[in-house]
């Protein structure tokens, strides 16, 4: 009913706290006030913390929202907050450098820009400037970004100090957690145990999507079942038949650990979240979830991926297409949690994703589509995926689309013959974020995107 966990260097001993307390209220009732509630659902960035993550032998410093953290998710982690970058005094130099380049008004979001940037100056593999991007999970409404991005440029390498010296040494491993409802096994068979004994539990992996239920919806749960300490989630392997990714793995650890990862892998990543986001979601909580307009669904559905799916009885492995049962619901059992998702080799020649959303970068997708198509040397398909988010309740591939032109040579009227039989198969949903006809004629219209991208390209 107890836990520790490191903040700013210190221990903390956390007792009779409720679960679902997040991690932000917790640090701010202790007086570090600096992280902010901006939106309390992991989009302003206000609420930056760092953690220290493992990397090869030794640690990174790895940004993420803290309003997205329920409190008992840090036991046993090493947590730094803004408060801790100065050093008596003297400003942490993203700090100097924010103040220099004039980077704060109302000074609300600027905490959390500082932890990103700072996390982006002493990340380990950076070379040369920081990326602007890492502070794409941080939003300002009165500075304008110029000056912000002016002071991340600015940085070098970081100088040695008790930071680097930190990132010599290991990060804490996590072990297991019993306090009041939230619960984190260490091995498979616990968590069984407890999935048995606690049948209204939700299972919880990163947390991005049940801590955006339990703070703005008010959600209270049974128990909460952390998957976070499970090795077995966390597997990624590379043969020359499959790559095997861990359901646990966050989004960032996927991208680190995939060196071989295919283009279509890179131009479908910075599109889902932020960076803040990546840090903590899981690719196995982005399948779980099964929401409609998923970005993870429509990527692995066109890569024919499989998901290996553990339960009391033993493993099963399913078809992804097979897994999205209806709205939010999938094929696993009471008990069951997905283990890793298989992606088969040869990966397809060709594959493209696109996101139609409100924004371009960090927002929901209002209809995603991944098209995966293995066309030869005569120009004729010889396998076709199309998969889509948001054009009906679960996230789905247009099979007979996908059958009118395999063994077809693909060209335009291939792709307007596809668009015919998407009008009378595809029954998207209408909802505040778009129209049924709308989403349709964007699944049509992406389609034939991929086909002119395909002429641009081949006239270049
Ligand atoms: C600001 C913001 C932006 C977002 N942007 C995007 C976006 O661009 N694209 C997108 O697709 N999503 C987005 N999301 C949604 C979310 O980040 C993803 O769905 C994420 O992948 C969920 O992973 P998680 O580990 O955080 O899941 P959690 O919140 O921990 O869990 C989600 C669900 O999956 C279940 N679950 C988790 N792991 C397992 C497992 N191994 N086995 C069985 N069940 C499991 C849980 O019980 C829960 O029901 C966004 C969320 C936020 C807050
Ligand atoms: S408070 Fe806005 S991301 Fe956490
Ligand atoms: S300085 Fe006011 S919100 Fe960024």
């Amino acid at each position: 009913m107890a836990f520790d966990f490191t903040l700013n260097g210190r221990k903390v001993h956390v007792a009779g706290v409720p679960p679902q307390t997040t991690l932000l209220d917790f640090i701010r009732g202790q007086g570090l006030t600096g992280a902010k509630e901006g939106c309390a659902e992991g989009e302003c960035g206000a609420c930056t913390v760092l953690l220290v993550k493992a990397n090869g032998s030794g640690s990174a410093f790895v940004p993420v929202n803290s309003c997205l953290m329920f409190l008992p998710m840090a036991a046993g982690q090493e947590i730094y907050t803004v408060e801790a970058l100065a050093n008596g005094g003297r400003l942490a130099e993203c700090q100097q450098a924010m103040v220099d380049q004039g980077g704060s008004q109302c000074g609300y979001c600027t905490p959390g820009f500082v932890v990103s940037m700072f996390a982006e100056q002493y990340r380990p593999e950076r070379s040369g400037p920081c990326d602007v991007h890492a502070l794409s999970g941080n939003l300002c409404r009165c500075t304008g970004y110029r000056p912000i991005a002016d002071a991340a440029a600015t940085l070098g390498a970081p100088a040695a100090d008790r930071f680097t010296e930190r990132m010599q040494r290991p990060a804490p491993s996590i072990g297991a957690v019993n306090h009041g409802g939230f619960l984190r096994p260490t091995t498979l068979a616990e968590c069984f145990a407890l999935l048995a004994a606690h049948p209204g539990a939700r299972k919880v992996a990163g947390g991005t999507d049940v801590a955006v239920e339990s703070n703005l919806r008010g959600r209270r749960f049974d128990a909460l079942i952390s998957l976070e300490a499970l090795e077995e989630l966390r597997v990624f392997r590379a043969s020359a038949n499959e790559i095997e990714i861990g359901a646990g793995l966050t989004l960032t650890e996927i991208s680190a650990r995939w060196t071989a990862a295919p283009a279509v892998w890179h131009e479908w990543l910075p599109l889902f979240a932020s960076p803040l986001i990546r840090n903590r979601a899981t690719l196995g909580g982005n399948l779980a979830t099964a929401s409609p307009i998923g970005d993870g669904p429509p990527l692995l559905l066109a890569l024919d991926a499989r998901v290996r799916i553990a339960g009391p009885q033993g493993e099963r492995m399913l078809p992804l297409d097979q897994f999205f049962r209806g709205y939010r619901q999938t094929a696993l059992q009471p008990g069951e949690l997905l283990l890793s998702v298989i992606v088969p080799e040869p990966l397809p020649a060709l594959a493209r994703f696109y996101k139609a959303a409100k924004r371009r970068m960090d927002d929901i997708s209002t209809v995603a589509a991944c098209f995966a198509f293995d066309i030869d040397d005569r120009g004729v398909v010889r396998r076709a995926r199309m998969a889509y988010g948001g054009v009906a309740a679960i996230p789905l591939r247009a099979v007979e689309a996908e059958e009118t032109i395999v063994g077809a040579r693909w060209n335009e009227s291939a792709v307007h013959r596809a668009q015919d039989v998407m009008e009378r198969t595809l029954r998207p949903i209408s909802d505040h974020r778009g129209s049924a006809a709308y989403r349709l004629a964007l699944a049509q219209n992406l389609l034939e995107k991929f086909w002119w991208e395909q002429q641009a390209e081949a006239a270049a």
